[in-house]
């Protein structure tokens, strides 16, 4: 594959949990290139309130100085600015224009909502808004990871409904944040509720970019033509502001498509139970 987008990664050396330097950062740019990849969206957390709080000035400049050091090292690869935004007080989308960066300036923001507590009030908010108030972009950043969106299948659900967008991260559906997050990410993408995989990438340790073997895993799971969908045809329409529709799984794909180590998990559930 060519021309892969990556909307969400942590490649911006300094900012946050995300490559301490440049050296780091080539690493995972030479990954990216090793599967397809050509244009990745840096999206360095912001944390209100906290020391992740940069500028979008910021983020900007160091955009553009990382795609210049990736070039001076050899590898070509565009990075685009943007931000993953903790769930902010309110994302109204004047609000979130005024203060914050939406990735590479289309108009569309990821937000990551907690991990474990219930925001319902905030989906709510912009589900419910009256017809004709601005509606937001907002893309929610891998709802298969926090249980908001675990425990209650409807949240996504009137989340999409209301206008929202899902990133799935590509290291769930290998299991790399365990059973439940690997289990909500298969029913998400059978639900049709899910716009884009994205890597999420750290930029070290085992938060690298996928390499080929991991990538060619994925497309044997899914498919080439819902890879090429969700990780190239539904970014670019993003990036130009178009209206993104969700992945649709094939009939035999969703039938058939489980999460590795699904098998094993069905097995110590059984065991679970007889135990008790
Ligand atoms: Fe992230």
């Amino acid at each position: 594959m060519n021309g892969l987008i990556d909307i969400h990664s942590h490649i911006l050396p300094g900012f946050d949990d995300g490559p301490e330097n440049i050296e780091q950062s080539i690493e995972a740019a030479r990954r990216y290139k090793d599967i397809g990849v050509n244009c990745v969206v840096a999206t360095p957390h912001r944390v209100g309130g906290t020391r992740w709080s940069p500028f979008p000035a910021a983020i900007i400049a160091a955009a553009e100085k990382t795609e210049a050091a990736l070039n001076d090292a050899g590898v070509s690869l565009q990075i685009l600015p943007g931000m993953e935004i903790a769930c902010p007080e309110n994302i109204d989308a004047d609000f979130l224009s005024a203060q914050f960066l939406s990735l590479g300036h289309s108009g569309y923001f990821l937000i990551e909502f907690p991990f474990t507590s219930a925001i319902t009030d905030t989906i709510r908010n912009v589900t419910g808004r009256a017809p004709g108030r601005k509606q937001p972009g907002i893309i929610v950043a891998h709802p298969e990871r926090c249980t908001l969106f675990q425990d209650n299948g409807a949240t996504l659900r009137q989340a999409v409904a209301g206008g929202m967008l899902a990133q799935v991260n590509i290291a769930s559906l290998f299991g790399e944040f365990g059973a439940k997050a690997a289990a909500t990410a298969f029913d998400f993408l059978r639900l049709g509720l899910v716009h884009f995989l994205a890597t999420d990438s750290h930029a070290r340790g085992n938060r690298m970019p996928p390499d080929p073997r991991q990538w060619e895993r994925l497309v044997e799971l899914l498919g080439q033509d819902v890879v090429e969908t969700a990780c190239m045809v539904n970014p670019g329409r993003m990036l130009r502001g178009e209206k993104v529709p969700p992945i649709t799984l094939p009939d035999e794909t969703r039938r058939n498509t489980q999460p590795p180590g699904h098998n094993r998990n069905i097995v110590e559930r059984l065991i679970n139970i007889f135990n008790k």
